[in-house]
């Protein structure tokens, strides 16, 4: 990854650790613990013990999986040695001895990855790391391998993101939650021929100091039905898609605007009427037929 300060000896942007920046502005452990034992409880009617995080980086969902629940282990699976470093340092040690006897990180390829001893109840490829993989049968090979490493009833959970903004260069920028930075999303290239696309993301502090290029990605965007058939074709008996629940924003339209809200007009043909602003609830439900959106987080859930 080619990271770059725009910065001075001695400006906030060089005295941060990108690691940290990331983990508080795009990953959200709980809510995703949340969902991952949810589902399996649904699915399974038992509890999840055995966490895999493929393409894990820092290891920080597989960390906070344990520090969940006493019971539950979780496995690590990443290519990048620095990644990893950090995270065994950073997030594992530093949870304590009890709970890094229950992590396990590997270095190693997640399309060959496989031990006996080391069946997880669900694994996740978070922050669509997935698409890293962007031959269609490198994907699909990498779903057998994962099915391979579930045991028995043992799901696989993917997250997807899309929408019509998603095939756009487009450049978002937030306050990261009681923080004081900001977080900027960028889909810097997309060719619509081969769904290639290059994103960064950059990291801008309050005395205007930028990390920029802090992380990059290139990137096949896929669509939820490749990704379904390609999962039944790497053997998964049944495949859902959970799509998240809006519920119609309170504030008026003018604050909502600013937030990451969907806004969809029930009568185009009356321009005299209100759009509707609706929030994002955190809350996936099954679905099998929705309305279009400009930009959507979905998760898709694959049985063994
Ligand atoms: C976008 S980061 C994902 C970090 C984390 N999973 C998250 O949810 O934010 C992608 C990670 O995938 C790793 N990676 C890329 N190809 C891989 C492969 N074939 N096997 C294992 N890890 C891989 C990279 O080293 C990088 O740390």
């Amino acid at each position: 990854m080619t990271q770059s300060n725009t910065s001075s000896v001695g400006s906030i942007a060089d005295q941060m650790d990108r690691h940290i920046l990331y983990q508080k502005s795009v990953q959200d452990p709980e809510t995703e613990i949340e969902f991952l034992v949810e589902k399996y409880k649904e699915l399974r009617g038992k509890e999840p013990v055995v966490l895999r995080e493929d393409f894990c980086g820092t290891a920080f969902l597989a960390t906070e999986w344990c520090k969940s629940n006493p019971k539950f282990k979780a496995i690590g699976i990443d290519l990048c040695d620095d990644t990893l470093n950090w995270g065994q340092k950073n997030n594992i040690s530093a949870a304590g001895q009890e709970v890094a006897s229950r992590v396990n990180i590997y270095k190693e390829n997640v399309l060959d990855f496989y031990k006996e001893d080391e069946l997880a109840d669900i694994i996740c490829a978070f922050n669509f790391s997935y698409n890293i993989l962007k031959p269609r049968t490198t994907l699909i090979d990498y779903f057998k391998n994962a099915r391979r490493g579930l045991a028995d009833n043992g799901l696989l959970v993917l997250d997807v993101f899309g929408g019509t903004e998603a095939y756009d260069t487009v450049e978002e920028e937030r306050e990261v939650d009681e923080e004081d930075f900001n977080y900027i999303w960028q889909q810097a290239k997309f060719n619509p021929i081969t769904h290639e696309m290059q994103c960064y993301i950059h990291f801008e502090f309050e005395d205007g100091s930028r990390i920029d290029k802090a992380f990059s990605y290139e990137w096949r965007l896929r669509t939820i039905p490749e990704i379904i058939e390609s999962l039944e074709e790497a053997g998964f008996s049944k495949v859902r898609c959970y799509w998240e629940e809006f519920a119609e924003a309170e504030e008026d339209a003018d604050e909502v605007e600013d937030a990451d809200t969907v806004a969809t007009s029930d009568d185009e043909e009356d321009d005299e009427e209100e759009d509707v602003y609706l929030e994002e609830t955190g809350e996936y439900y099954e679905a099998k037929e929705v309305d279009n959106q400009e930009s959507w987080i979905s998760y898709i859930v694959a049985e063994k």
